[in-house]
């Protein structure tokens, strides 16, 4: 299974999971200390699906059927696969990793599989990943997904946090393809290892930074300094959107689709406005399914395909940034 021979990348397939229970803004004015108003108005968030662990429903599910029906998409069958890379933050034990567990769900063997830590980056990681390893001439075909099932790290009666987030998986079937220019054309991939204490999961009370004003949460779940994040988030969703361009020597008007992160829509908004982005290229969901944190960049680019507004030719642009604190890009001719 070794070529050395230069080839290009092919998506040949998407897919996606949410599960069916819905967690609107009314749901949370009644648990918590908010109100729809002002959850509408910061976020653009009005509703976000979790996950009902009474019905074995988890992290771990979820990734697996949205890997399950990309594989679908693409006419494969699991055990096509050479790899399946998994993005998450909320895999549910750290060994065996999920993506280990996702091969044994579909029968994959003898695909390898690892799971990639990159926060709400870690789809876009992924995809990078996926297209380099391809290149190399080692792999055929590897399924990448990002899935977070965010409610599981979150302490409901948090309000800073409980608010923002919700749960989904997004996957893509990537496969080898003759023409070397086609797959992923510029990629990035960073981080400012510094700043983590803005956004991280302490298991235990050691972990909190001496310095950082605690809510109090339960260990486990979340924490986030929701300010920071919108700061660096604002400057650095331009900044890696405008690199790309440069870098490829590409316009918007080149692009077909700006597929971003599901952040806070007044984060992707100020994208918007300060590169002159129109909004028939930047596919929203935020209102429907909050941030899915890994899930949210595979999440539009699975109900952009479907809508048939990912075709063969196009350039799109995956970008999403998150803990860590990460960022990332990724070019795509379809
Ligand atoms: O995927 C990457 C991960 N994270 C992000 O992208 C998050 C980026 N940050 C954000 O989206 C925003 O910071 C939030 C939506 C989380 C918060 O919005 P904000 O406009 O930054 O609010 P804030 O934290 O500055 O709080 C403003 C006020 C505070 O009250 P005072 O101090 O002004 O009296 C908060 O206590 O709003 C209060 N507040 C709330 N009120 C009602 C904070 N959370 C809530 C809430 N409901 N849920």
């Amino acid at each position: 299974m070794s070529t050395m021979t230069p080839c290009g990348v092919r998506l040949a397939g998407c897919g996606s999971a949410v599960p069916e229970k819905r967690l609107t803004n009314d749901d949370l004015a009644g648990m918590m200390d908010t109100s729809d108003e002002w959850i509408v108005q910061r976020t653009g968030i009005r509703e976000r699906r979790i996950v009902d662990p009474e019905k074995g429903e988890g992290e771990l599910s979820l990734a697996t059927e949205a890997l399950r029906s990309a594989i679908d998409d693409a006419g494969m069958v699991p055990s096509d696969l050479d790899l399946i890379i998994h993005a998450s933050v909320t895999s549910e034990m750290t060994c065996p990793s999920n993506a280990c567990r996702i091969i044994a769900a579909l029968d994959a063997q003898p695909a390898g599989g690892f799971d990639l830590v990159a926060a709400c980056s870690g789809f876009v990681y992924a995809m990078n990943v996926a297209d380099s390893l391809i290149r190399s001439g080692r792999y055929r075909s590897i399924g990448v997904v990002g899935c977070d099932a965010m409610s599981t790290a979150i302490d409901y009666t948090d309000r800073s946090v409980s608010i923002l987030f919700g749960d989904a998986g997004g996957a893509a079937v990537l496969v080898r393809d003759p023409d070397p220019n086609r797959g992923c054309i510029h990629q990035t991939m960073n981080g400012d290892g510094r700043s983590w204490p803005s956004l991280f999961i302490p298991n235990s009370p050691s972990d909190i930074p001496k310095d950082f004003s605690d809510s109090g949460a339960r260990m486990g779940t979340l924490r986030m300094d929701g300010r920071e994040v919108y700061k660096f988030a604002v400057g650095k969703f331009r900044e890696v959107i405008e690199d790309a361009l440069a870098a490829t020597g590409l316009s918007v008007d080149d692009i077909s689709q700006f597929v971003c992160h599901q952040s806070n829509i007044r984060i992707i908004q100020s994208a918007m406005e300060k590169i002159g982005l129109p909004p028939e290229k930047v596919y929203i969901n935020i209102d429907r399914f909050g941030n899915s944190s890994a899930g949210s960049v595979g999440l539009c680019l699975d109900q952009l395909w479907k809508a048939g507004k990912v075709n063969e030719g196009e350039t799109i642009i995956l970008v999403a940034f998150g803990g860590g604190l990460t960022w990332s890009s990724s070019v795509w001719k379809v």
